[in-house]
């Protein structure tokens, strides 16, 4: 499932963060990709460890942590701490696979990356080009969201990001590892959670919605690790 996931930061959140990395130091993005796609890579980010990173990475989580449509289709288990990229000058990501495992920086935690998530800091007309391509079985997607939006992906799919050739293009980027492992088991439950709210809209006490709401949790229960 590709989504994308609208409003989670407000538009003064967007403002801050870009406040905060604008004062920050880049560096060549390869310092976090893998052999392969540090090949293809061609960008410039702030160092994970960076103040203005984690301050403006920690509002993020917070703002992700009371998103309902981003708790519904990820299902997180754990959230890596969010990095920062910009591309500008013709810079791109040529097509990869995001690594399987990721270290969290300064501590002995490792996730496995089951959803990459790109949260988009510069409107569309800000810069040229810089569309995130994602690949999927139903063939190829496009996206360039507004600030403040955030695309949400299979971590196992192939994707880029093409050359920005006017601008810059400023994004937040980060992996979640789910509670449910399989895109089409947590496909299901999100489909399943959207078909209860309209239900539960209308009439929260009905049978049919107490029943619908019990197979969610029996599924959630058969499939989540925790
Ligand atoms: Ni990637």
């Amino acid at each position: 499932m590709i989504l994308s996931i609208p409003d989670v930061l407000t538009a003064e959140q967007v403002t801050r963060c870009r406040g905060l990395l604008t004062g920050a130091e880049w560096v060549d993005g390869r310092v976090t990709a893998g052999h392969q796609s540090a090949l293809a890579k061609n960008n410039m980010q702030v160092p994970e460890d960076h103040p203005a990173a984690r301050e403006a990475g920690d509002a993020i989580l917070a703002a992700l942590s009371r998103h309902p449509l981003f708790l519904s289709a990820a299902l997180p288990l754990k959230v890596f701490p969010p990095l920062f990229n910009r591309y500008a000058g013709g810079q791109a990501f040529g097509t990869h696979v995001d690594n399987a495992i990721r270290q969290v920086p300064g501590t002995p935690h490792r996730i496995r990356t089951d959803m990459s998530a790109t949260l988009f800091l510069c409107e569309p007309h800000e810069y040229e080009g810089g569309e995130l391509v994602v690949e999927d079985t139903y063939g190829v997607h496009a996206l360039k969201l507004p600030a403040g939006h955030m695309a949400l992906y299979p971590a196992t799919s192939l994707h880029q990001v093409r050359p920005v050739t006017k601008g810059a293009r400023l994004c937040s980027f980060f992996w979640i590892q789910s509670m449910v492992r399989d895109d089409a088991d947590r496909t299901l439950l999100f489909d399943l959670d959207s078909a209860i709210q309209t239900v539960g809209r209308g009439q929260p006490e009905s049978s049919a919605a107490i029943q619908l709401t019990g197979v969610y949790h029996n599924l959630l229960r058969r499939w989540a690790e925790v």
